[in-house]
């Protein structure tokens, strides 16, 4: 079962520096970088399988994170995942999915992404 948890501690921290990076490559654009949505998603499947999978093994019997903790990052996963998406269709509009993205919805998802990082890093 360990395996099994470091493998979505894998997915999850891939899917979060591909929607830092993917901000981070975007900043000087009008679009964001199409992969975003993706990792966001990724990460999300990651974080949620890490829970599940330690819940049902045990792993955390003798003390896991704190759950007020992974459900101000759930909270704040959702709506990056919710932003990420609507930036991907915004992308669409423009030549080869690389349109325009609205700065508010752009600049959220790495602000937010930070945050969370912060959180996740922090909060024991
Ligand atoms: C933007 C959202 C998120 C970011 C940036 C993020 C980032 C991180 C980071 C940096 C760590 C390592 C912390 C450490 O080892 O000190 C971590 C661990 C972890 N994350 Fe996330 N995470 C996010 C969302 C989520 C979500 C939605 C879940 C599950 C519902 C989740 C579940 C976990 C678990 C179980 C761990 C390992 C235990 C722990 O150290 O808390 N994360 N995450």
């Amino acid at each position: 079962m360990e395996f099994v948890y470091n493998l979505l501690a894998f997915l999850h921290f891939v899917g979060w520096a591909i929607v830092l990076g993917g901000y981070l490559v975007s900043l000087r654009s009008p679009g964001l970088y199409r992969g975003v949505f993706h990792g966001a998603l990724a990460a999300l499947v990651g974080g949620v399988g890490m829970v599940g999978v330690a819940e049902a093994s045990g792993m955390w019997d003798d003390g896991g994170p704190d759950m007020a903790k992974i459900a101000v990052k759930l909270t704040f996963a959702l709506v990056i995942a919710v932003l990420a998406f609507v930036a991907k269709r915004q992308g669409a509009k423009g030549d080869n999915g690389t349109g325009a993205v609205a700065p508010g919805v752009k600049h959220a998802i790495g602000a937010l992404t930070l945050v969370n990082i912060v959180v996740a890093v922090f909060w024991n």
